[in-house]
C-alpha cells in the first residue's frame, strides 16, 4: 500500500489534490483506501487501480524480461520488486522463476520453502498446465514458482517438440494480468531466449564495479544472431545501472557511453547501494523512505509510464 504524498509524488500533484480525487472518483474506505493507526491514509492496490483507469490510465499487457548473462548484478533484486511495487499499484502481475535456484521464489513466497510443488519442468514436461501452476500470493501478485527439478528443463526443452519461439505465447497471452515478469538465470540457455521472445523488453541490470558490459555485449550478439532463428524476437534490451554510488557519477557516465556504443539505451532510473534490498529478502517489504524505496518506485513509474505527461492525462 503507499500513502497520499508517495502517490502524488508518483502522478507529480499537490498531496491535497490526490485527496481530492477521493470523493471525486468515489473511492470507499476500507476497500481503496485505508487509515492506519498512526492516522495516515494509505492506498490499496484497488485503490490506485481505480484512480489510474479514471486517468485513463491504458492497462495494456507488458512482458518483460530481466536478464543478463552476468552474475550477481541483480537481476532477482529487481524483478521481485519490480514485481511487488508494481502490484501494490494495482497491476495484475504474474513473475515467472526461470531459475533453478529459486531465489525470486523464496523472496515472494518465503513459505514454499522446500515444498513440492509444479515448476516450468513440469510445465514444458506436460505434467501439468501453466495456469495449474501459478501461486496467487495476493490478488495483484501471482507466482510461477521455481525448484531444484528446472535443473531438468534444458533437456527437455531440447527434447520436447515444442515451437519454442512461440511457446509462451500460446500459453500465457490469454492470462489475465497487466504485466508478466521473467526473473532468469545467468547464461544463454533455451529458457532465457523463450523468455526474451515472448518480452518486448529485457531489463539488462549492470554493476558499475564489476565488468558486466562484456556480459551485456556476449547477450546482445548472441540475440542478435538467434532472431534469424527465432522471428518471434523483436525485443529491446535496456540497460539499468544497479549499485550506484555518488562517489561513481564518473564511472557511470563512462559506462552509459559505452552502452550507448553498444546501440542500447539505459533506464533514466538508476539502482542504488543500499542494504534495505538486502534486508528486504528476509523480512519482504523494502523500508519505505530508504533509497531502495525510492529508487523501485521511479523504476516502476518509468517502466509503466505513470506520469502524467506519459499516458495519464493531467486533470
Ligand atoms: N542496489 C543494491 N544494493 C545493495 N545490494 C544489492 C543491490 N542489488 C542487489 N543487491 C544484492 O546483491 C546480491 C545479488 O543480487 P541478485 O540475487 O538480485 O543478483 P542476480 O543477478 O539475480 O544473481 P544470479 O545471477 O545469481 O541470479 C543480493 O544479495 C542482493 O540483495
Ligand atoms: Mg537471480
Amino acid at each position: 500500500m503507499i500513502n497520499s504524498s508517495e502517490l502524488a509524488s508518483i502522478f507529480e500533484v499537490k498531496p491535497q489534490n490526490i485527496n481530492n480525487l477521493r470523493s471525486r472518483y468515489n473511492l470507499k474506505d476500507t476497500v481503496d483506501t485505508v487509515v492506519h493507526s498512526n492516522n495516515r491514509r494509505y492506498y490499496t492496490p484497488t485503490g490506485v487501480r481505480k484512480i489510474l483507469k479514471k486517468r485513463n490510465y491504458q492497462f495494456e499487457r507488458k512482458n518483460i524480461c530481466v536478464c543478463n548473462v552476468k552474475g550477481g548484478v541483480g537481476k532477482t533484486t529487481i524483478s521481485v520488486n519490480i514485481a511487488k511495487k508494481a502490484s501494490s499499484l494495482g497491476f495484475r502481475t504474474l513473475l515467472i522463476d526461470c531459475d533453478k535456484q529459486g531465489n525470486a521464489t523464496d523472496q515472494i513466497w518465503p513459505s514454499a520453502n522446500d515444498g513440492d510443488f509444479p515448476c516450468l519442468y513440469d510445465v514444458i514436461k506436460k505434467h501439468v498446465s501453466l495456469s495449474d501452476s501459478i501461486v496467487e500470493i495476493n490478488p495483484f501478485l501471482s507466482l510461477l514458482p521455481s525448484n531444484l527439478k528446472n535443473q531438468l528443463l534444458e533437456n527437455e526443452i531440447t527434447n520436447t517438440n515444442i515451437n519454442k519461439g512461440s511457446y509462451f505465447k500460446r500459453v500465457l497471452d490469454s492470462l489475465d494480468f497487466d504485466l508478466i515478469i521473467f526473473d532468469t538465470e545467468p547464461n544463454l540457455s533455451q529458457i532465457n531466449l523463450m523468455a526474451l521472445a515472448y518480452s518486448s523488453l529485457n531489463i539488462a541490470p549492470i554493476r558499475l564495479d564489476k565488468n558486466s558490459i562484456d556480459g551485456l555485449d556476449l547477450l546482445l550478439g548472441f540475440i542478435d544472431e538467434q532472431s534469424k532463428e527465432w522471428p518471434e524476437m523483436n525485443t529491446e534490451t535496456k540497460v539499468l545501472i544497479n549499485g550506484f554510488d555518488k562517489r561513481m557519477t564518473t564511472e557511470a557516465i563512462k559506462k552509459i557511453g559505452e552502452v550507448r556504443e553498444l546501440g542500447v539505451s539505459t533506464f533514466d532510473t538508476a539502482m542504488r547501494i543500499d542494504q534495505s534490498f538486502v534486508k528486504a529478502q528476509e523480512h519482504g517489504e523494502i523500508k519505505r523512505g530508504t533509497k531502495a524505496y525510492e529508487d523501485i518506485t521511479d523504476l516502476v513509474t518509468e517502466l509503466l509510464e505513470l506520469k502524467p505527461n506519459k499516458k495519464i492525462a493531467i486533470q
